[in-house]
């Protein structure tokens, strides 16, 4: 048991997730001393109880890269951050939280709808929906103030929104219906019973979609290609289905929201982006590594004893592995606190790592390049319509962000 790893440290043991200090673009000041103090730390949850924090990029890629380390959250001493998260992370479980060789049969049945090449095939249809988002928000048709709009509500959220949508075959008047769902899945604060509701509901929805593309059998996109797979039972389906949605909707949304809030903050990064849209690839990089907006951990639980940063995490315990720590390790990025959209962050764990390494990361950059694209060049003047200090912040969410982001231009 981590708890008695070491007994004077009993009271002093850090509750996760911990709070952010006065900079919000930052991870937790204590975990960022866990990295350099107590690299493999006893850390208590919600219910008391007690697992490994991982903070340090080497031991991290080691943990996710390691077959020892189960992600099945069925497994006693899965670690989880609420009641809710544990009640979602157990029904119905979609190929993220499976081991191979379940995991490895299912993922590779959509790998063909997210390789660089079908991201690349996509980029003008999405530029197309993003400068569609972008003159409707600019032409005030939702009519906000002349010259002022929610940047998430009016662009960060319905880009992605309507990706996701376009490749699984969801109708987009079903939008509003899925993003209140898939953001009370992805709360660490919903209750269990609404988290219960959100995720019943989406199911159903995606049930009912996969039974009407089962009569057509013409479609052409991946809930259509999946049902073409004879051993793939509805429940399958639905969950997979599920899986890309909720993934692929607010983590997408909130890294180009946030991403462009850090460079309102930064004239001198913003400033290079505009002299030399060229950067952009790289930038997005740089902000995934400095942002890493999946805040708060990726959870494994051990499955048999293992040595990790001089520590024994026996078989059955838990393991949260802190990647925006691990993103801010100067052992791999020198001057890690400063964002520099010039560095070469390609090493970032913002995807994750080891074979369930982000399946959709080819889209998300495509989409966030194509986003920063289209925002700088189409808003020459664009700045923060209200102090940052007003700015609300996602804290309480698995997927870390803003829930709003009043610009001007
Ligand atoms: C897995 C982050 C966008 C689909 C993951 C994991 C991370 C992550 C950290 C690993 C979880 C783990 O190991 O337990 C992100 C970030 C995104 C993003 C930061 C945007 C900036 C997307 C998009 C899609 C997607 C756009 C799909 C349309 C998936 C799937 C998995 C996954 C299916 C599970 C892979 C597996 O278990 O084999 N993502 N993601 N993600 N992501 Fe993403």
């Amino acid at each position: 048991d981590p708890a008695t790893a070491d007994p004077t440290a009993a009271t002093a043991i850090l509750a996760v997730p911990a709070s952010r200090g006065t900079c919000p673009f930052d991870p937790p000041p204590a975990y960022e001393r866990a990295r350099e103090e107590e690299p493999a730390a006893p850390v208590r949850l919600w219910d008391g109880s007690i697992t490994w924090m991982l903070t340090r990029h080497q031991d991290i890629r080691a943990v996710l890269g390691d077959r020892r380390f189960s992600a099945d959250a069925n497994r006693p001493g899965f670690p989880f951050l609420s009641a809710g998260r544990r009640a979602l992370a157990t029904m119905n479980a979609s190929f993220i939280r499976m081991d191979d060789p379940e995991h490895a049969r299912l993922r590779r049945m959509l790998t063909g709808d997210f390789i660089v090449k079908r991201a690349e095939a996509l980029r003008p249809r999405i530029r197309a929906i993003a400068e569609d988002l972008l003159a409707a928000m600019t032409q005030g048709r939702s009519g906000e103030r002349a010259g002022h709009a929610d940047l998430v509500r009016e662009f960060a959220l319905p880009l992605p929104s309507l990706v996701i949508c376009l490749l699984l075959g969801v109708p987009y008047e079903d939008h509003a219906y899925f993003q209140q769902r898939s953001s009370t899945i992805l709360s660490n604060t919903a209750g269990l019973d609404e988290v219960r509701t959100a995720r019943a509901d989406l199911n159903a929805y995606i049930k009912q979609l996969t039974e009407a593309k089962r009569r057509r059998d013409e479609d052409d996109d991946i809930l259509s290609r999946l049902i073409r797979h004879d051993d793939l039972t509805d429940d399958e389906i639905a969950a997979m289905g599920m899986l890309l949605l909720v993934a692929g909707h607010e983590t997408t949304a909130n890294m180009t929201a946030l991403s462009v809030l850090a460079l309102l903050r930064d004239p001198v990064q913003l400033g290079r982006l505009r002299a030399d849209p060229t950067l952009i690839r790289g930038a997005v990089e740089e902000l995934l590594r400095y942002l890493t907006i999946v805040h708060t951990g990726v959870a494994r639980v051990a499955t048999e004893d293992v040595e990790i940063a001089g520590r024994t995490i026996r078989a059955g315990e838990g393991v949260l592995c802190m990647i925006n720590a691990a993103n801010r390790d100067e052992r791999v990025f020198p001057g890690a606190g400063v964002l520099d959209v010039g560095r070469d962050a390609r090493r970032h764990l913002a995807f994750g790592f080891g074979v369930h390494q982000c399946l959709g990361q080819p889209l998300a950059r495509t989409e966030l390049q194509v986003a920063l694209e289209v925002l700088l060049e189409g808003l020459p003047n664009l700045g923060l319509a209200v102090p940052f200090e007003e700015i609300p912040f996602r804290h309480d969410m698995l997927v870390y962000g803003v829930r709003s982001l009043p610009v001007a231009w």
